[in-house]
């Protein structure tokens, strides 16, 4: 097919043809370039943006056909394999993996950053205990603002890379002690002998009282779920991130947005709805009924961990997560988990249905991700907390590109206005 160079817009009303550029990436749909339809006196309409190109990023792409993720364009399945959180967020902020000595580096760095300001630990102080975990990240998270005034110039590379390795550093402490605070439990400082994941399993399982030891399996499984959750091109957290960011907003603020957007169970938070669903459903006999409701127009209920706006295919995370599943449960001695029997036998069910399968609705990587968290004995109100410890790192790298970017101009969209017209406003005797 020869490449296509222009569109052209015809109108049914004898106006003018509009005449509109095609930009190619190096991978994906190519898109018409309608930044000067508005000065032709119309605008286009996307809400949910389902067919709109809303950056230009080189960080990550999907195939939602295919079910292909490549970050930096390096394949998912290569990366989870055989990376550890560090490189990938290294790869996502820098665009190529480290060397050895650049791994060491990145990793000094972050360990150096990974305790809080000790003011901070008042401000949990100021929450109740049974608040959820992702209330407290983003009230925290953005409270950061408040003590780093040093990097709040955005536009200086050296300040936007200090700000991202706080965020890289701080947010799993932060996202720790949120679980801590809620049990009531003594903080638990980072002990950064310890790689990223085994310190966040530190802080949020080790107590003063006793020695704490990861499981190296487990610990490798969370590293694992990290690398998985890092990015995922321009979701709805993402774009909140950018939205946000584009303003020149703090960067911690930007992140805090960010988790706001992630918490919803359509999004980030499904993670957690999907257990909550798998202990509603409790036996496989009752799969057929929550099937028939997520069928019915008329019940707002959705199969949890099903469905994708861009994933047509199966979410190749969710693939890898299942396989993650199965080791982590195996080397728990929980393979006859219940709930992962109960999840498989809902994925098998949903799969064979021509509702699911006619609509393309394949579990996702929240489908399977609660399963193996919960296994590994993180409470369900934690999920979305973890996964917005790992998102943090594509997020600066998203908001680090789009803060870098000469052609930066603050995000805003315009509408189809429905409205009332023009009317004069009546004394309110005559109302
Ligand atoms: C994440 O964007 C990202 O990349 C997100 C993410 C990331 O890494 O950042 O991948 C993480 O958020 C994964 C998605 C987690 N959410 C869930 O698991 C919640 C359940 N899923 C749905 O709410 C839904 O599938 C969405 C929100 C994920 C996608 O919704 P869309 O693209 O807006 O799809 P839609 O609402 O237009 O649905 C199309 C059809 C509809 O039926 P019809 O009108 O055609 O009859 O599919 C149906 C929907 O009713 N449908 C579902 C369903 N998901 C869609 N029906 C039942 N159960 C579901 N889960």
């Amino acid at each position: 097919m020869t490449k296509l160079t222009k569109a052209t817009i015809t109108f049914d009303n004898g106006a003018a043809p509009i005449e509109l550029p095609m930009l190619s990436g190096t991978l994906g749909n190519d898109v018409i370039d309608i930044r000067s339809l508005g000065k032709h006196g119309v605008f286009t309409y996307d809400p949910g943006f389902m067919s709109t190109a809303a950056c230009n990023s080189d960080i990550t792409f999907i195939d939602g056909e295919k079910g292909l993720l490549y970050y930096r364009g390096y394949p998912i399945e290569q990366l989870a394999e055989h990376c550890n959180f560090m490189e990938v967020s290294y790869l996502l902020l820098h665009g190529e993996l480290p060397n050895a000595e650049q791994k060491q580096q990145f990793t000094n760095t972050i360990n150096g950053s990974t305790m809080l300001h000790d003011q901070l630990s008042n401000i949990f102080r100021g929450f109740r205990r049974d608040a959820h975990p992702m209330a407290v990240m983003v009230g925290v998270v953005g409270s950061l603002s408040a003590f780093y005034f040093d990097t709040m110039d955005i536009r200086d590379a050296k300040c936007r890379e200090i700000s991202a390795h706080r965020l890289l550093a701080k947010v799993p402490t932060i996202a720790a002690w949120s679980y801590k605070y809620n049990l009531g439990q003594p903080f638990m400082y980072p002990q950064n002998h310890l790689n990223y994941a085994e310190n966040f399993m530190h802080m949020m399982f080790a107590t003063p009282c006793e020695k704490y030891v990861p499981n190296p399996v487990l610990a490798k499984a969370f590293e694992r779920i990290l690398i998985l959750h890092a990015d995922h091109e321009q979701n709805a957290s993402t774009s909140t991130v950018r939205l946000v960011g584009s303003s020149g907003a703090s960067p911690y603020a930007c992140i805090s947005a960010g988790i706001a957007s992630l918490w919803g169970p359509a999004h980030g938070g499904a993670n957690e709805a999907t257990l909550t669903m798998l202990e509603e459903i409790g036996d496989v006999s009752r799969i057929g009924e929550f099937i028939k409701r997520a069928k019915d127009k008329n019940d707002t209920f959705r199969l949890m961990g099903f469905g994708h706006r861009v994933y047509r295919n199966m979410d190749p995370r969710a693939k890898i997560m299942r396989t993650t599943c199965h080791e982590v449960l195996d080397a728990l001695g929980l393979h006859d988990d219940p709930m992962f029997k109960l999840a498989m036998e809902l994925e098998k069910i949903a799969l064979e249905d021509d509702y699911f399968v006619s609509r393309k609705l394949y579990p996702n990587v929240d489908f399977y991700s609660g399963i193996v968290m919960r296994a590994m004995g993180i409470p369900n109100s934690m999920f979305t907390a973890i996964f917005a410890l790992a998102r943090t790192a594509g997020w600066i790298a998203q908001w680090s590109e789009m803060v870098s970017d000469e052609e930066l101009k603050i995000g805003r969209p315009r509408q189809l206005y429905n409205g009332c017209t023009r009317r004069d406003l009546l004394p309110i005797e005559q109302r």
